[in-house]
């Protein structure tokens, strides 16, 4: 029996903007997880248990472009395997899904790392990446691939389209508090309502993606610094940019709105908008009373996370 976790992941600043080639900061989520377990079983063939989405079938059962099979049949063709061993692959995640927490690629990344570990050979990161890239684009229309990479490598990174991920310090822990809007907001389709907006204005939306690519450099010097005051500002000057994106809403305001009241130094929505979460960035002494704040404004849940300095 082999087993993989992943975790969830924000995004920190850049989101949208890093579809067009411009950087963005994003941060793994430990507290959530989403959890792949292999084991042999004596009915033959390959079985998916995945009780979160009641989803219990064989894998010839499923269409071929089904996430979960897709991913699975991705891992034999990587491995070359024609004739796989009779197994269950047992699905488990407490990331919310539709949420911008990640969900989808993390649970790809829990059955790429435990599917290889059974079959005896283990996919090394990069090819984790690599394969969870190819999911994401097959479900996700165009993505910028900055979840699959936050999920696998499970640290923070500086991420821009089609290069290598780049380290980066964290000069001092800052705490971050999500709140989540409980509304389901798939990423595909605000990815490709601001791929509408673009198609129509590239000049004018060309010069907005350029302004958040500022935003995210001037959030990593302040990262590195330890300066969580300036971190604020760039959140809510970035927040300011995704709203003329369309791709807050009145729930992701009202949090957002609730959280600086109560003394957050910045908060933005995070991931793909429309519903979903926000962050807020606060001293982490305040953090467990804006969490409350929160809760109390109508969020669904609130979690609260650390980066610690590296
Ligand atoms: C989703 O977490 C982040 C987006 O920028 C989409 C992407 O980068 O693929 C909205």
């Amino acid at each position: 029996m082999t087993t993989a976790s992943a975790p969830g992941k924000i995004i920190l600043f850049g989101e949208h903007a890093v579809v067009y080639g411009r950087p963005a900061l994003a941060i793994p989520v430990t507290q959530v997880q989403a959890t792949a377990t292999v084991s042999k079983n004596s009915r033959g063939g390959i079985w998916i248990e995945a009780p979160n989405i009641a989803l219990s079938c064989e894998l010839s059962s499923l269409s071929p472009d089904h996430p979960l099979g897709s991913v699975i049949n991705s891992v034999f063709s990587a491995l070359r395997i024609v004739r796989p061993p009779a197994c269950t692959v047992y699905l488990q995640s407490t990331i919310p899904v539709a949420a911008g927490l990640g969900s989808g690629a993390a649970v790809t990344v829990a059955i790429l790392r435990a599917l290889s570990a059974f079959l005896g050979k283990p996919l090394p990161d990069e090819w984790v990446n690599k394969l969870a890239f190819e999911a994401e684009k097959l479900h996700h229309g165009t993505p910028s691939g900055i979840d699959n990479t936050v999920v696998t490598y499970a640290r923070p990174v500086y991420f821009i389209k089609g290069q290598p991920i780049k380290p980066f310090r964290v000069g001092a822990a800052f705490t971050i508090v999500i709140g989540d809007t409980g509304i389901s907001a798939p990423t595909k389709e605000s990815v490709g309502a601001v791929r509408k907006l673009w198609e129509a204005e590239p000049f004018r939306w060309e010069k907005i993606f350029d302004r958040v690519g500022e935003i995210v450099w001037d959030a990593r010097q302040a990262i590195e610094r330890g300066d969580t005051a300036e971190l604020g500002t760039q959140m809510d000057a970035n927040q300011a940019l995704l709203q003329e994106m369309t791709v807050s809403s009145v729930e992701l305001d009202h949090l957002i709105q609730t959280a600086r009241k109560s003394g957050a130094l910045g908060a933005k929505l995070s991931g793909g908008g429309r519903g979903g979460n926000m962050i807020a960035l606060v001293h982490k002494e305040n953090a467990a009373a804006l969490a409350e704040a929160l809760l109390s404004a109508g969020a669904k849940r609130a979690i609260v996370t650390t980066v610690q300095p590296k």
